[in-house]
């Protein structure tokens, strides 16, 4: 393709993306098609000459579209935001366009260093200190394998070098809590700490955030039969319920035996933007890691996760590797971001959220995360005043967690699994319209039904209109 064709392909294309995002709030939420049937639409073999550009973007409409959730429209309330700003769809078109090769500083020092000044603009609005530094990674699970790697390497005074955890003596224990994202598990086995190895901290029963006692008599019964607490992972804004563990006493009783804290804020690191919600990470200034998404509530589309560390020179020892076609002389004076996470090639993923700040500004950005919480607070409360139905948890942040628990034929509120099919059936209403999608989940072994309030078009007016699908599905 030559740039000439390019533009008049893309010129038709942006007018394409323009019309879908205008006309998004026309379609059904969910996804309509049943499996196979995007694949059956696709050509079993690869063209050997090439195709008209006109059947080509024509597939959008054919196959693509019809096999997507709408994660873009008002009525999306399912798993959490995924908001994809146009400016920072702007900011991804101008990467692609770019394609610039991220693999040391001298392939492109204009992604090292907007990267650098962006993740620090994201430490300022997020009010971290300077002892942080940033580094993008592509989600969240990488952030948290990363800060694994890392906790791993302290505990064995970089054994990496050596015989690796192969040669420990004792085993290393990693906590967090039973609310933690399966992320979070992944990530201590992946980095070989071994499923024995990770404990489920209990939680409290109403709040769902970690009790630090029962940290402290988890890692004091470890160090009794022989073994070293390594690692704490604090869920801040859980998948589930966005309960919050409590950081500052977590880093206190991590501290007694030198363990790594990571938070992982991947949901609610955006809250952060908002003074008046950082308690979510009150006492974080004595954490080692922080990881959270933009591409959720913020809206920097994917992908774009941040991860902050406070001692970047251990991170880039564990990290570094040091080919001699990948050296050069300005090595001692440069951030070199394959030395910052597992990748060697980057995208210039600073673009988008570079673009996404300047275009939408953080103003405007903080009034769009209140209305949210408005919003959130709104439909608890009605939910809490109608009866029959209740609010499961703490609405901390932007996430409803509900269930409607009607009177069944003997006269009695339904239980247990009765109440369980009628969760099931009167989300399936609700979704089986296309005018809102919400996910169900399992709160305490019941199902419950998650209201992730935040796609980036939801307003009042939306929220209200769900509500009494809500009800209308419920009967
Ligand atoms: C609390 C939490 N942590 C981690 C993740 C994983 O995020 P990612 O998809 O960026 O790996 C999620 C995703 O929903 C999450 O909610």
């Amino acid at each position: 393709m030559t740039p000439e064709e390019f533009r008049a392909a893309a010129h038709e294309l942006v007018d394409w993306i323009a019309d879908y995002r205008a006309g998004v709030a026309d379609r059904p939420v969910l996804a309509q098609v049943a499996p196979g049937e995007v694949a059956a639409g696709v050509a079993p073999s690869p063209p050997e000459l090439p195709e008209a550009w006109a059947d080509v973007l024509a597939d959008l409409d054919r196959v693509v579209v019809p096999g997507l959730t709408q994660v873009q429209h008002p009525g999306f309330y399912g798993w959490f935001p995924s908001n994809a700003s146009l400016a920072s769809v702007l900011g991804d078109m101008a990467t692609s366009g770019l394609g610039a090769l991220g693999i040391t500083w001298q392939s492109a020092p204009a992604l090292t260093e907007v990267e650098q000044v962006v993740t620090d603009w994201l430490r300022q609005l997020t009010g971290l200190s300077e002892a942080w530094t940033g580094a993008i990674q592509d989600t969240a699970s990488t952030g948290c394998l990363v800060a694994m790697l890392a906790a791993r390497e302290r505990a064995t005074s970089y054994g990496e070098a050596r015989g690796g955890l192969q040669e420990e003596t004792q085993p290393l224990v990693v906590y967090t809590s039973p609310q933690a994202h399966s992320s979070v598990p992944k990530a201590v086995l992946l980095a070989g700490f071994g499923a024995d190895n990770l404990r489920h901290v209990d939680v409290d029963s109403t709040t769902y955030a970690m009790k630090p006692e029962a940290l402290a008599a988890a890692m004091a019964e470890d160090v009794a039969a022989g073994r070293r607490p390594a690692a704490v992972v604090a869920a801040v804004g859980t998948t589930g319920t966005t309960a919050v563990d409590p950081v500052r006493e977590i880093v206190a009783v991590a501290a007694e035996h030198d363990a790594w804290v990571h938070v992982d804020a991947a949901m609610a690191g955006t809250a952060l933007l908002l003074p008046e919600c950082r308690w979510l990470v009150d006492g974080v200034e004595g954490a080692d890691s922080l990881g959270w998404n933009p591409h959720k509530w913020l809206g920097t589309i994917l992908d774009c996760s941040l991860l902050y560390v406070r001692d970047v020179e251990h991170l880039v020892r564990v990290m570094s590797t040091n080919p001699s076609y990948l050296r050069s002389g300005v090595d001692s004076e440069v951030v070199q971001y394959k030395d910052l996470g597992i990748p060697l090639g980057r995208r210039f993923r600073a673009m988008k959220l570079w673009w996404h700040l300047r275009l939408d500004g953080v103003e405007a950005i903080r009034a769009r995360l209140r209305r949210d919480l408005a919003n959130a607070q709104w439909l608890a409360a009605e939910v809490e005043a109608a009866p029959d139905w209740r609010v499961l948890a703490p609405v901390t942040l932007q996430t409803v967690c509900v269930r409607h628990q009607p009177v069944g034929p003997d006269g009695e509120p339904l239980e247990g699994e009765a109440l369980d099919a009628h969760t099931l059936a009167w989300v399936e209403r609700v979704n089986a319209t296309g005018r809102a999608y919400l996910t169900p989940s399992v709160l305490d072994g019941r199902w419950m039904v998650r209201v992730s309030i935040g796609a980036e078009p939801t307003e009042r007016a939306d929220v209200e209109a769900l509500w009494a699908l809500m009800r209308e599905a419920a009967g």
